[in-house]
């Protein structure tokens, strides 16, 4: 017997069907006479993290909204994470109601200024002064081939046929995948980045619950009187060193490891230590080096460092 109930998946599960924990972003685009929108999202997710020549994030949105249809005009959007006061988050409702632009517009309470992207673009939207970050956006309209869909077509939703995930993806539906131009951070934010966090230094940020009753969106503040917990992750084992000599030996049939070299790698996770053995290999090819020491070893490591410090 389960512990739990087979519950129906109905549309928009996440709320509808589940509890489902949300960010909560004020999307800022530019409206076809060039005034500004701002319109209120929660399904805005990091989509490429790392492997890719650029980093992405996905925004999964209703395609007769104001911001959907300037995204496929102009290509640039800015994600403007706010913090969870109450004021901030009322605002942010009113901003999600559907509508023309201008309704809600003139009554806008959020400060703006311009971005750091690129100010001189007309397409580039202004930026929440009171976000404590935000992203600079530009949509990858060239995946899926998404460029073919136009704005034009767009009337009670649209007609189809349908992208699976990037463009118009469903009579009402869209999905973005955007290209992280830029994030800004506000100074406090900026400085726990760099130097490390300390459970002080975390922003408020509202949990966005979502649309439920009919009547409310939901969402909790960060409590005021708490703060981040740090749960460190379990102690890696140590593996011992005749396991990675395997690995290393198997690597290249010329460049070799000393032992010393390979005792710095006792530490690295099972999964990764391939990675980290053929990074050593292609640095000593390039140069020349036949047997890695563990002064190469550290060289690699501070090669390694300052090139992250750069990103
Ligand atoms: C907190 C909150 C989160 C929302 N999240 C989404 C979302 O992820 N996707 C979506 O299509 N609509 C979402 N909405 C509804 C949109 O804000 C609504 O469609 C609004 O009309 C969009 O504004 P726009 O037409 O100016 O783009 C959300 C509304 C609120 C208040």
């Amino acid at each position: 017997m389960s512990s739990f109930k087979d519950l129906r998946i109905v549309d928009n599960f996440y709320q509808s069907s589940s509890f489902f924990p949300m960010p909560t972003v004020c999307i800022s685009t530019i409206n076809p006479d060039g005034s500004l929108n701002v319109g209120t999202y929660s399904l805005c997710f990091p989509y490429y993290i790392a492997g890719k020549d650029r980093y992405a994030m996905l925004l999964e949105c209703r395609n007769t909204s104001n911001t959907c249809m300037n995204i496929m005009r102009t290509h640039k959007c800015a994600l403007n994470f706010i913090t969870d006061e109450k004021a901030t988050f009322r605002e942010a409702v009113r901003l999600g109601f559907p509508g023309p632009s201008s309704d809600k517009m003139t009554d806008l309470k959020f400060k703006m200024e311009d971005g750091i992207a690129d100010p001189t673009d007309k397409n580039r939207p202004q930026v929440m002064s009171d976000a404590y970050q935000v992203f600079e956006c530009t949509w990858a309209s060239e995946l899926e081939g998404a460029t073919k869909f136009k704005v034009e077509d767009i009337d009670d939703g649209h007609p189809g046929p349908y992208n699976d995930f990037n463009g118009i993806t469903s009579k009402y539906g869209a999905h973005f995948i955007l290209y992280i131009d830029k994030i800004l951070m506000k100074e406090k934010y900026y400085n726990a980045i760099v130097n490390g966090v300390t459970k002080k230094d975390f922003p408020p940020i509202p949990v966005d619950y979502g649309y439920r009753d009919s009547t409310n969106f939901w969402y909790t503040q960060f409590p005021k009187l708490m703060k981040p917990i740090a749960e460190p992750i379990p102690a890696p084992k140590e593996i011992d060193i005749s396991s990675i000599r395997y690995a290393a030996d198997r690597c290249d049939d010329k460049i070799k490891f000393t032992d010393d070299a390979l005792e710095n790698f006792v530490k690295v996770p099972r999964p990764f230590l391939k990675t980290v053995l053929n990074g050593c290999i292609d640095w000593a090819k390039e140069n020349n080096v036949e047997l890695i020491t563990s002064e190469h070893v550290k060289i690699i490591n501070d090669k390694r460092k300052a090139e992250k410090n750069k990103k």
